[in-house]
């Protein structure tokens, strides 16, 4: 009966999330046996912060295991609205806040809430996986912005040449997986006045806020003044920042009838994120200084990885790849090895999985074949480990070539 069953036309057009099988692959792998080094991961190595998880508790024995509003709880909003306050110098009110249960559910209120079928989304290319599934879920047309000529970072001028009279959404990503890169707070800027000028609206995917390593620019769409944030709804994320990817809560910061919108979807779906899960967040924010501290002792290790990394990689016979400013990602160029023994970036990712079990994601999956991301949110000891299989099964550069 199984094969009667027909899926949708919304849901067929959708694609598995490759970084999700790439994941799966590598967990195979290791049950068989195998000793895999999995840089396949997009999510934090540590643990969540442990008051976090105390004020979680506190919640549970507070009793807030009921329903809470769809937007989420006034203390939650207010939260937010507060924290953004004292970390950017914003002004936007709870009001304009909608919790959300993750970065992606964010994302998926704002485009369902926005989009018409046949309207298009411009998505800088290269591009998180979930970003065109968004697009063909609404039934819009993914339009695609290649970033190469400017090293992965959008800038205006890119945008102004893709907008047409269809165009309704900008997505932007920054800090950006799968890139590494950060758009300069100014060039956003740039962007969003480009796009309001022309009456596209800005879907800013924030999930890696403070993941800008010095001396870079941690620079949040919010902090705009209320003309421009008309125009624009971050879409904002605990997984990453807190290292909180299973607890599944996020937010969106949108100008009150969009968040309206969003709050009346939500109802109709998740409801609201866990209430219990709100008030850990809500406490956290409450005392920025605590949290933020926390934030900086992980992403002291993220950089300290970074700097190891980058460099390392440089080493390996084939792989060219710039310093990412942000986010856990390294996005190394294999273009010179393709052509001989492999026709594509995918075979250089096999060869690394089956011959030197060592998993990576293919460039292919973020629309930028030729390419392969490694993320680093894993120990030096693992990535030290992986560059030494990797120069085995490829050979080492000369110095003066790296
Ligand atoms: C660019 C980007 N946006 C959003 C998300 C969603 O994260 P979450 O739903 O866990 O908040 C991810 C997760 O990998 C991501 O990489």
């Amino acid at each position: 009966m199984a094969d009667q069953f027909k899926v949708s036309d919304n849901v067929a057009k959708m694609r598995a999330s490759s970084t999700l099988r790439a994941a799966q692959i590598a967990s195979a792998l290791r049950e068989e046996g195998h000793d895999v080094i999995d840089l396949t991961v997009g999510e934090p190595d540590f643990d969540t912060p442990d008051f976090i998880k105390q004020f979680a508790s506190e919640g549970l024995q507070k009793g807030l295991t009921r329903y809470t509003a769809s937007a989420g709880t006034r203390q939650f909003t207010e939260a937010v609205a507060a924290f953004y306050a004292e970390q950017f110098g914003t002004s936007f009110s709870p009001s304009e806040v909608a919790a959300a249960c993750g970065g992606k559910q964010a994302l998926f209120n704002a485009a369902c809430t926005l989009l018409n079928p046949g309207d298009d989304v411009l998505i800088p290319r290269p591009y998180w996986v979930t970003f065109p599934e968004i697009a063909a879920f609404c039934r819009a047309n993914a339009v695609y912005v290649d970033t190469e000529a400017t090293g992965f970072i959008l800038t205006a001028d890119e945008v102004r040449s893709k907008i047409t009279d269809r165009s309704r959404l900008l997505i932007i990503n920054s800090p950006n997986n799968p890139s590494g890169r950060v758009i300069p707070g100014d060039e956003i800027r740039r962007i969003i006045e480009t796009c309001a000028e022309l009456g596209v609206y800005v879907l800013a995917d924030e999930c890696y806020l403070f993941f800008a390593y010095p001396p870079g620019e941690v620079f949040s769409s919010a902090s705009f003044p209320a003309e421009l944030r008309e125009f624009v709804c971050v879409a904002g994320s605990f997984s990453k920042t807190f290292a909180m990817t299973g607890w599944r809560i996020g937010y969106t910061i949108a100008n009150e009838a969009w968040t309206k919108a969003m709050v009346k979807l939500q109802s109709h779906s998740a409801t609201h994120p866990t209430s219990f899960v709100q008030y850990a967040c809500a406490r956290a924010m409450e005392d920025p200084e605590r949290s933020m501290t926390a934030v900086r002792q992980m992403l002291a290790e993220y950089e300290r990885r970074r700097d190891w990394l980058i460099p390392a990689l440089n080493t390996i016979e084939g792989f060219k790849c710039d310093m990412p400013e942000g986010a856990f990602y390294a996005f190394v160029d294999v273009r010179d090895m393709l052509g001989g023994k492999y026709a594509r970036s995918a075979d250089v990712v096999e060869a690394m999985l089956t011959e030197a079990y060592v998993a990576t994601t293919d460039g292919a999956g973020f629309g930028a074949d030729g390419f392969i991301r490694f993320s680093y949110a894993t120990s030096m000891d693992n990535l030290k480990a992986a560059v030494d299989r990797l120069h085995t099964l490829f050979g080492t550069r000369s110095a003066t070539a790296a």
